[in-house]
């Protein structure tokens, strides 16, 4: 989820002299000491003050909801923050002490036993990890090769720094097969999308000759990282980036646009900032990120007619359908309202877990330049952004060990979704 944050009139800031890409990381961000509220949001002055504090950077927002928002509290801002909410008062709770102590803790190293197994096969991914982008492409390289009948691997585009944006196609080839695509990834930090996406994979290239006829009778295309510049970074320097990293539009600290406000449907409207230092800034035009616009010209150039496009980002538990860029629903929203409801019925049924269902800019709040918009303008009718766990307590930091669960219980809800595509004509 993102930021509620109205972009504020502050002047672009100019292009500085620096070189072109950054050298290698000097340093990793420490959040020693850095906290994470949960906000109420009940009182209507509330957002004005929480842009207030956002603006003078003693918080960060992690998004939120109509009742409440999770902020990031920096150390030296603590008191401050805390007089603040007091003063005009408003309820939080801290859902997060310390966010580096739980950085530390998210991804733990394999044990020994683990590692033995992992080396025995044609790649080194799992599902008890977050793995860098390398793993991730070693993967989908891999299932090209041990299942070249059904599994291939496309590079779609490039992103700023170079990496390869690649598609893996799941597909026995049948005419009349319908055509869903997933994405994962747009926002760097949010680590349980390509592991999820991942997963999915997984599983249908693994065990295709027993999937059932709704997977079989689907061409499915991944694209398990649309960030990869993002999410190394997140690796290496800032686990907490959002956006790629196009360098120029501002100072170095802010560096790159938000890839869910760049897509080329009713760009630049609300909920996206034409501010290059905010999370939220738009990019300067529609498509002018290098991973939205490989995203654009794949279905451009495409003769496949998809019948879902889902987009997987972290936290929240929702699943959101157009419009997001105003309080607007397309003319099938009971449709994508009915469904929705499927899909989170059979993630409940699964695993437990509670995902709230609705228009995005109805349930969140509006937010122009998403890819889902995009995707639902070109006609492509089960449109979902997926908000998958926690509701906060982890937040982007969810630890490695909830992997496989929110995997598994989205698995199901991905099945029910497959079964309504194989019934539309
Ligand atoms: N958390 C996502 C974001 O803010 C939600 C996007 C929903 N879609 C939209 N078009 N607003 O990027
Ligand atoms: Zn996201």
């Amino acid at each position: 989820v993102a930021e509620e944050e109205k972009a504020p009139e502050e002047p672009e800031v100019p292009d500085d002299n620096n070189p072109k890409v950054l050298a290698e990381e000097v340093e990793r961000i420490d959040y020693s000491g850095a906290q994470v509220w949960k906000v109420s949001t009940k009182k209507s002055s509330t957002q004005r003050l929480i842009n207030q504090l956002a603006s003078e950077k003693l918080i960060a927002s992690w998004g939120g909801n109509h009742s409440a928002i999770d902020i990031l509290v920096k150390p030296n801002a603590l008191e401050n923050v805390t007089a603040a909410l007091k003063k005009k008062d408003v309820a939080y709770y801290v859902m997060i002490e310390d966010l580096q102590q739980r950085i530390n803790e998210e991804n733990p190293p394999l044990d020994e036993n683990e590692l033995e197994l992992q080396d025995r096969r044609g790649h080194r991914m799992t599902w008890k990890q977050y793995h860098r982008l390398e793993d991730i492409h070693g993967f989908m390289d891999y299932l090209a090769k041990t299942y070249p009948s059904i599994v291939s691997v496309n590079t779609i585009g490039k992103s700023y720094e170079g990496k390869e944006l690649k598609v893996l196609r799941i597909s026995d080839g049948k005419q009349g097969n319908k055509a869903v695509f997933i994405d994962g990834g747009i926002h760097a930090r949010e680590w349980i999308s390509p592991a999820v996406v991942t997963y999915f994979i997984n599983q249908f290239a693994e065990n295709f000759d027993v999937e059932s006829d709704d997977i079989k009778n689907i061409d499915w295309y991944f694209l398990p990282v649309v960030n990869p510049d993002g999410y190394e970074y997140t690796h290496k320097s800032d686990r907490l980036w959002r956006k790629n990293r196009k360098y120029g539009y501002g100072p170095s600290t802010c560096t790159g646009a938000d890839l869910n406000r760049n897509f080329g449907y009713r760009w630049g409207g609300k909920g996206a900032s034409s501010y290059p230092c905010s999370d939220i800034y738009r990019g300067s035009g529609p498509f002018s990120e290098p991973e939205s616009k490989a995203i654009s010209d794949f279905f451009k150039n495409t003769a496949t007619k998809f019948s879902a496009y889902l987009t997987y980002h972290s936290y929240g538990q929702y699943l959101l359908y157009p419009w997001g860029y105003d309080n607007a629903l397309p003319p099938d929203h009971k449709d994508l309202q009915s469904v929705g409801l499927l899909i989170a019925q059979a993630i409940r049924k699964t695993g437990g877990s509670e995902y709230k269902v609705g228009s995005s800019s109805g349930l969140l709040y509006p937010a122009a330049g998403g890819s889902d918009d995009w995707a639902k303008s070109l006609g492509i009718k089960y449109t979902y952004t997926i908000e998958l766990s926690d509701t906060g307590r982890y937040g982007f930091v969810l630890p490695a060990s909830y992997i496989e669960p929110v995997a598994r219980e989205n698995l199901a809800g991905l099945r029910a979704l497959a079964s309504v595509v194989n019934k539309l004509d």
